[in-house]
């Protein structure tokens, strides 16, 4: 009894001496809580840099975007391939996910193996055979007549921009292939795949085994939101609020972050807390001076580590002894399973000796307690720092969500963790004390990373369908060059049709006569009122004309034209018209003084003369009663005269792209056309008067309102019309007419970009298919949100912020479609716009019978000047389809009320020398 309390005694006192004399060995090893809250408080810094833009750059902890939005919400499915590279084995797998109202996922894999000549030889042959086990695995599955979406978990650091494609910063752990780094991962496994004809596999997407941990773990338990493993290497990931990641426009909602934090200490941040035994494993690694952290945690160097110590600890007489063993002496010879073997709760002392024993050494019972020890010591040391990193990572989750308590599962996986028996819960134990206002869950994920994987890549191939979807419909704006030639030439016959007296009746451009015979001279002057109706604005203006110096000084008032007015009666909209003149006499004191007046009216008017104009129709957003058919200089008079209360000499009715042309060819008497683009469409041009059939004489020229919006009411550009641009005609207060500047002018595009968004939005493509109130009401895109919208110089979230002023609460990726969407349908209109003036500029060079043909245009409308593309793609069209004219335009800047002054003066001297004859 006594031998056996003795033996007892003797064997307590033993391993107290033993763990004594490591512990005071290895104290350097053994990390208080104070030193671990410290560690923390680091590695928080160390997250922050390296989210900054301006310090990510120099930061060691790179945390990289994963392009991983959301966790898994069940409704992923499909059949995919996933490969697991960079972990301790090689996976090929096929994953099948469905939804069948219980989750279900089914895996069927096979490993192979990566022998070092594979892993540290040549990239390309490396690329090479992960294709060649990719393909193996295909054809053994017979797996090779279907295209199935593949998800890459490939377990370095990349840096992503999309989660197809992710360049390689550095090899970690035990790859070293060459010629790899800073080089797109993703493209070299498809170039290798390229070379398996019969196999036809598509990369959705670049998965680190963090995320694929955390995914998979996400999958059972949704409030997973960190994924971390500690197996050959460590790191972690964790959702991030998008506004905190500065690489990544948007901030709306989060992303996944891989940390990479076994490069924590890389920039010597850890120096006070590495150990000589850390210092000379870096130096006999495969990448020294990189990965600090993980070298200190990871099952590739946990049992080097111990090696190490106990090759030190032998020299110094601790251990054996003083012997050492050849074994011993040779790197790698100790390995992490024989670290977790010897810590095994029961057999972990036998383990040890025999362990010990095949490493040719002759250890006593004192020693391989020691030694024990050691293992704890560094297997604690691992466990710690893990703790005090992810501790980090939980404070900045907790601190993100405002929440003083902070409820969450961190998933898990990695050989360490999983094997080492102590291992899991000393961590669970250390990051509870550091983190107490945190209830963590720890979720072991039983399936590797590739379950989580194959939901990224789920919800990547639904994300590539939906892509799909909206690329057919954006394809029908798309035009080609014959297709724009179709129009050009068709346009060409429009116009022929329209001046001809046989085929004038049934055209629909109707070429209308202006009676504005020729450009000013420069010899105009006098003071002039002047009126400008049709366009965004109603003015009235007062133009002074001085001859000689061709200056000319005007004054204008804006004035608004309620809807009401707008589509009420003709009497209604002639007298506020009438009203607003009063207005604008009164303010600049002119009441009493008779001045002769230009009337610009944009819309179209069959003219007799320059002071006669019968409206044909109108057009835009007017629709007042009683007009069509009159003559509206008629109307005006009447109304001045019902008002009693001033006279005026109404000498020219003007559309506003004779207007425009007017006031341009005051500064560049080559100006010989008039384009609007604005509100509406139109041209004008100076036509020989002998192909002018409606008008009698042959000689000189006349201008000719063309009123191409018109163009298409006879269904001959029906083949490029899309259902959408039937929905705006069907809305719109002209149906069935003015089709071709339904397409290409300010008031309708905007109204086209709803419609294709209402129909993508009904197909489940946008605003998470939710049709608002508000993308209902008709014309919320004007012209200047459009052109905002499209603007390059804007950063997404600007157009988020536009398009939420509009009253469209739309995600990031939504702002991206309503964008390419604008983009889409405002290209088509200045492609087509760009049609119609090349068959105008071409007519005008046969006509004349000349090789080249210049000419200026006279351009107006706010959809020229305020959209940020419009004028470079219509002038690019112009030069495609009539390379034999050299066009300029020159932009109006004084609007159409000089024009129409310089008519008028014209016309009164005129009338004047008509009266004197
Ligand atoms: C596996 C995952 O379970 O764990 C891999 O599927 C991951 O993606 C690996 O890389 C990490 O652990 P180890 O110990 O194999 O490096
Ligand atoms: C103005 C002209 O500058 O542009 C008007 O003065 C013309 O006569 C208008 O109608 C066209 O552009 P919008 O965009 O206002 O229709
Ligand atoms: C290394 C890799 C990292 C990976 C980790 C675990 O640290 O750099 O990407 O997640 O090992 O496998
Ligand atoms: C409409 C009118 C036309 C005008 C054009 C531009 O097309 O019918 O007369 O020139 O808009 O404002």
């Amino acid at each position: 009894m006594f031998a056996v309390h003795l033996m007892a005694f003797y064997f307590t006192k033993l391993k107290e001496d033993q763990i004594k004399k490591v512990d005071r060995f290895l104290y350097h090893m053994r990390l208080s809580d104070e030193t671990l809250v410290d560690i923390m408080t680091r590695f928080q810094a160390e997250m922050e840099k390296g989210l900054g833009k301006d310090t990510n750059p120099t930061a060691s902890v790179k945390m990289l975007p994963t392009f991983v939005r959301a966790i898994p919400d069940g409704s992923e499915n499909g059949e995919f391939l996933s490969l697991d590279l960079g972990g301790s084995k090689f996976r090929v797998l096929k994953v099948q996910v469905s939804e069948e109202g219980k989750q279900n996922v089914q895996m069927e894999s096979q490993f192979y193996p990566t022998p070092n000549e594979i892993i540290r030889g040549n990239g390309t042959q490396l690329f090479d055979y992960v294709a060649d086990c990719l393909a193996d695995f295909m054809r053994t599955r017979d797996l090779t007549h279907k295209k199935l979406p593949l998800g890459f978990t490939f377990s370095f650091p990349c840096r992503q921009t999309k989660l197809e494609e992710g360049f390689l910063l550095s090899w970690t752990k035990k790859f070293k292939a060459r010629g790899v780094q800073d080089t797109d991962v993703v493209g070299r496994l498809a170039n290798a795949m390229k070379k398996h004809k019969d196999l036809d596999v598509d990369i959705l997407a670049l998965v680190n085994d963090t995320v694929g941990t955390m995914m998979t773990c996400a999958y059972d338990d949704p409030s997973c939101e960190v994924g971390v493993i500690i197996g050959t290497g460590t790191n972690a990931c964790y959702m991030e609020d998008m506004s905190n990641i500065d690489l990544v426009e948007g901030d709306e909602g989060r992303m996944c972050i891989n940390t990479e934090w076994g490069a924590f200490g890389d920039d010597g941040a850890l120096e006070d807390i590495r150990t000589e035994f850390d210092r000379e494993l870096d130096l006999g690694s495969l990448n020294p001076g990189k990965q600090l952290f993980e070298k200190m945690i990871s099952g590739l160097y946990m049992g080097e580590l111990v090696r190490l110590i106990l090759l030190k600890m032998a020299k110094v007489g601790l251990l054996f002894g003083g012997a050492k063993s050849s074994a011993l002496l040779t790197k790698g010879k100790i390995e992490t399973q024989h670290v977790a073997a010897m810590e095994k709760y029961k057999e972990g002392l036998a383990n040890t000796r025999e362990i010990l024993v095949n490493l040719g050494l002759d250890p006593s019972e004192s020693d391989c307690i020691a030694v024990q020890h050691v293992c704890t010591i560094v297997s604690f040391r691992s466990a710690n720092l893990c703790a005090a990193a992810l501790a980090a990572i939980l404070t900045r989750l907790r601190e993100n969500k405002k929440q003083t308590r902070l409820r969450t599962t961190v998933g898990m996986d990695g050989t360490l963790y999983k094997t080492h028996p102590q291992y899991p819960k000393r961590l669970h134990k250390v990051v509870r004390r550091l983190v107490p206002n945190c209830d963590v869950r720890f979720l072991l994920s039983e399936s590797g990373s590739t379950k989580g994987a194959a939901m990224v890549t789920a919800v990547a191939s639904r994300v590539q369908a939906q892509r799909k979807q909206i690329d057919k419909v954006l394809a029908l704006f798309q035009l080609t060059r014959e297709q724009l030639i179709g129009v050009q030439d068709k346009m060409r016959t429009e116009l022929e049709y329209g001046l001809k007296k046989k085929t004038h009746a049934l055209a629909t451009v109707k070429m209308l006569p202006t009676y504005v015979y020729g450009m000013p001279d420069g010899t105009e002057k006098g003071k002039f009122l002047a009126l400008d109706l049709g366009g965004t604005n109603f003015r009235v203006l007062l133009v002074k004309i001085r001859s000689g110096r061709k200056s000319v000084r005007m004054y204008n008032k804006i004035f608004a034209i309620p809807l009401e007015i707008m589509q009420g009666t003709g009497e209604e909209l002639f007298d506020h018209i009438v009203q607003c003149i009063a207005d604008f006499l009164d303010y600049m004191g002119l009441k009493g003084v008779q001045l002769p007046l230009g009337f610009t009216f944009s819309f179209p008017c069959r003219q007799t003369c320059i002071d006669k104009g019968t409206l044909v129709g109108w057009t835009k957003g007017f629709k007042a009663t009683d007009c069509e058919g009159e003559d509206v200089v008629d109307m005006l008079r009447e109304a001045i005269k019902r008002r009693n209360e001033f006279d005026l000499d109404i000498v020219a009715i003007v559309n506003d792209t004779v207007g425009t042309m007017m006031t341009c060819g005051y500064e560049d008497p080559n100006c010989e056309i008039g384009l609007i683009a604005g509100t509406g469409s139109n041209v004008c041009y100076m036509e020989e008067m002998r192909n002018i059939e409606l008008v009698e004489g042959d000689e000189g020229r006349m201008c000719i309102n063309t009123e191409w919006g018109a163009f298409g009411d006879n269904g001959c550009i029906d083949d490029i019309c899309t259902q959408y641009d039937k929905e705006v005609d069907e809305g719109s207060l002209n149906s069935g007419k003015q089709r071709y500047e339904k397409m290409t002018s300010g008031m309708y595009l905007g109204e086209i970009v709803r419609q294709i968004l209402i129909d993508l939005t009904r197909q489940g493509l946008l605003f998470r298919g939710q049709i608002s109130q508000r993308l209902r009401t008709r014309g919320i895109f004007e012209t200047k949100f459009l052109s905002q919208i499209e603007s390059d110089r804007l950063a997404l979230l600007q157009v988020r912020r536009i398009l939420q002023q509009l009253g469209l609460d739309s995600t990031c990726e939504d702002s991206i479609v309503v964008k390419e969407v604008c983009g889409a349908v405002s290209r088509r209109a200045a492609q087509l716009c760009g049609a119609g003036m090349a068959a105008i500029v071409e007519k005008r060079r046969e006509d004349q019978g000349l090789e080249h043909f210049k000419v200026t245009v006279g351009v107006d409308g706010t959809l020229y000047k305020l959209h940020p593309h419009f004028s470079r793609i219509l002038q690019e069209t112009v030069k495609d389809l009539a390379p034999q004219c050299d066009v300029t335009f020159m932009l109006s800047e004084d609007g159409s009320g000089k024009g129409a002054a310089l008519i008028t003066a014209v016309a009164k001297r005129l009338q004047q020398q008509g009266k004197e004859n």
